[in-house]
């Protein structure tokens, strides 16, 4: 039989989920969402919902047996990461062969361990990146839509130039400037109210904490707080939790079957459900929606798929690099974790480059000075199917991020010149390397808008079948991606409930 019927089904709960959920429940239309992650609302034994990031516990990473941080080598020493028992944990690093792709786990998807960088992209690179989508539209109103329902904001100018917690960013300011380039301020969801009253000590720190990849105890408006509370709010949307999607097949009357496997926290099987509906949303992130229909391809459940799904995938250029500054240029002891200012490069022809000044909340002194790089890198992966494994591997070599690698490098490079200083080469694994190119936060394409799917997100070859994630982006948006995936969604979904939904 075939289980439960809903009207939708939302797979996911990270931005493109939320977004659809959300506006589907307001349109009266009951929705499930189904999670393989947990909601992440229950303190643990030290009364905390997540566990540190100098510290972190089982709760930290998705089914590992030592934690995979991405700085996990400190003076050649393994000093972040610890041995933990295999749970659902919030951080995931799916391991490819040459590229590795962190992503989050649970109720609110990668919002959980984002930096919270709530960036909205250049309006030329996203018209040269997604030309078929009306720019002006977009800006006018579905950007602006997905700032405020994400709850954007702005840090106060006057309090990040006197607070030690943003010494750091100071510091890596001065020494851009020297090299003759700028810096902008990077909204964020993180509160930057309580962040004022942790540095008062009136309440409990989070960002000032070295809180961020393993989950924020407070301050961090994530999707669970923002979207996702709206969506429960219209009384029409469900969260099932520790529920993964494996397979999708379409039944004779057009109506989707989906099986799921429930499991509990320490990954024991404990019930395989079957779940149908009629209209269904894929936003299972860039990895998880493209793996989804990748199999149903391969294995011919959903054999109309285009040969487009699995293609267009790139890491957003990104590209993790760190200085060494002068003994007299300390970047500090206190570090907020919330990056706020960004090196602004982009319009440099020769080496487009967004860099984020990162922190590097150790506790002690390290005269380091961090950086993520966005980069502008045509290269592109593709998924394939794996049917041994019954997985979707990634087709991605080390050699394509060499035009990252030399963006950045030319970037830095000028800085390190401009201030006398040289590159650490010591943070990123085991053998010496100045820049880390083999893993990424911002994992983008593999369904692409207007190739894999119509110019909405309709999948090619099914009818009520939808990606609405970071699957539709092709590999690369400039910025930090979350308030484009939204703004994107925002757009799409409203043409689907319009045309496709309340029709029905
Ligand atoms: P997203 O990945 O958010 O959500 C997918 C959800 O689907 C997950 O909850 C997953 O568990 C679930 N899922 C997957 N497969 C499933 C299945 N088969 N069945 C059920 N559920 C399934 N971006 C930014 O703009 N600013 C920033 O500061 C940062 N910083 C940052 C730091 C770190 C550490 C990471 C890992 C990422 C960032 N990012 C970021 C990137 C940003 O978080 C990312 O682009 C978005 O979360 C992607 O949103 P999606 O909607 O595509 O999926």
């Amino acid at each position: 039989g075939s289980g439960t019927f809903v009207p939708a089904v939302v797979v996911g709960t990270g931005y493109g989920a939320a977004v659809s959920a959300l506006r589907l429940g307001e349109a009266g239309v009951p929705t499930l969402m189904l999670e393989m992650g947990q909601l992440w609302n229950q303190p643990g034994p030290d009364g905390n919902v997540f566990s540190g990031m100098l510290k972190p516990d089982k709760r930290s990473s998705w089914f590992k047996t030592r934690t995979e941080a991405p700085l996990g080598s400190f003076l050649w020493l393994d000093l972040a990461n610890r041995d933990i028992d295999p749970y659902a944990g919030v951080l995931d690093r799916v391991n490819f062969d040459q590229m590795s792709v962190y992503v989050g786990r649970g109720v609110g998807g990668g919002s959980l361990v984002n930096g919270g960088m709530a960036v909205t992209p250049r309006r030329s690179y996203f018209e040269e990146v997604l030309p078929q989508v009306d720019a002006a539209e977009m800006y006018d109103r579905y950007f602006p839509r997905a700032n405020s329902t994400l709850r954007v904001g702005n840090i106060d100018k006057n309090w990040f130039e006197q607070t030690e917690w943003y010494k750091f960013a100071r510091v890596s300011r001065e020494q851009a400037a020297k090299a003759g380039l700028s810096t902008t301020f990077v909204p964020n969801v993180y509160d930057w109210d309580y962040m004022r009253r942790e540095a008062d000590g009136t309440v409990p720190k989070s960002g000032l904490a070295a809180e961020v990849i393993y989950g924020n105890n407070h301050g961090k408006v994530s999707l669970d707080k923002s979207y996702l509370a709206a969506a429960l709010g219209t009384g029409k949307v469900t969260i099932e939790t520790l529920h993964q999607v494996k397979t999708i097949r379409q039944q004779k009357d057009g109506t989707y079957l989906l099986t799921v496997e429930q499991k509990d926290p320490d990954g024991k099987l404990l019930a395989t459900k079957e779940i149908s509906c009629r209209h269904l949303f894929l936003g299972a992130g860039s990895l998880g929606s493209t793996e989804l229909l990748l199999r149903a391809r391969e294995t011919g459940t959903l054999p109309n798929l285009s040969s487009e799904i699995g293609a267009g995938w790139g890491p957003n250029g990104n590209i993790m690099t760190a200085r060494a500054n002068h003994m007299w240029n300390p970047t500090g002891t206190k570090q907020s974790s919330i990056p706020a200012l960004g090196i602004d490069d982009w319009d440099n022809p020769d080496a487009p480059v967004f860099a984020e000044i990162a922190p590097m909340p150790a506790g002690v002194e390290t005269w380091v000075s961090l950086y993520l790089a966005i980069t502008k890198n045509p290269q592109r992966g593709t998924f394939v199917y794996d049917a041994a494994k019954d997985r979707a591997d990634l087709r991605w070599t080390r050699e394509q991020n060499a035009p990252a690698v030399a963006a950045a490098k030319s970037l830095f490079d000028r800085i390190n010149k401009a201030n006398t200083t040289m590159y650490r080469y010591d943070l990123f694994g085991k053998q010496l390397k100045a820049f880390a190119d083999d893993f990424c936060y911002h994992p983008l394409g593999g369904c692409v808008l207007g190739k894999a799917t119509d110019n909405y997100g309709r999948v090619a070859g099914y009818k009520n079948l939808y990606v609405t994630d970071g699957s539709l982006i092709p590999g690369s948006i400039g910025v930090n991606p979350f308030v484009t995936i939204t703004a994107l969604a925002e757009r799409n979904v409203e043409r689907i409930i319009k045309q496709d939904v309340t029709a029905s």
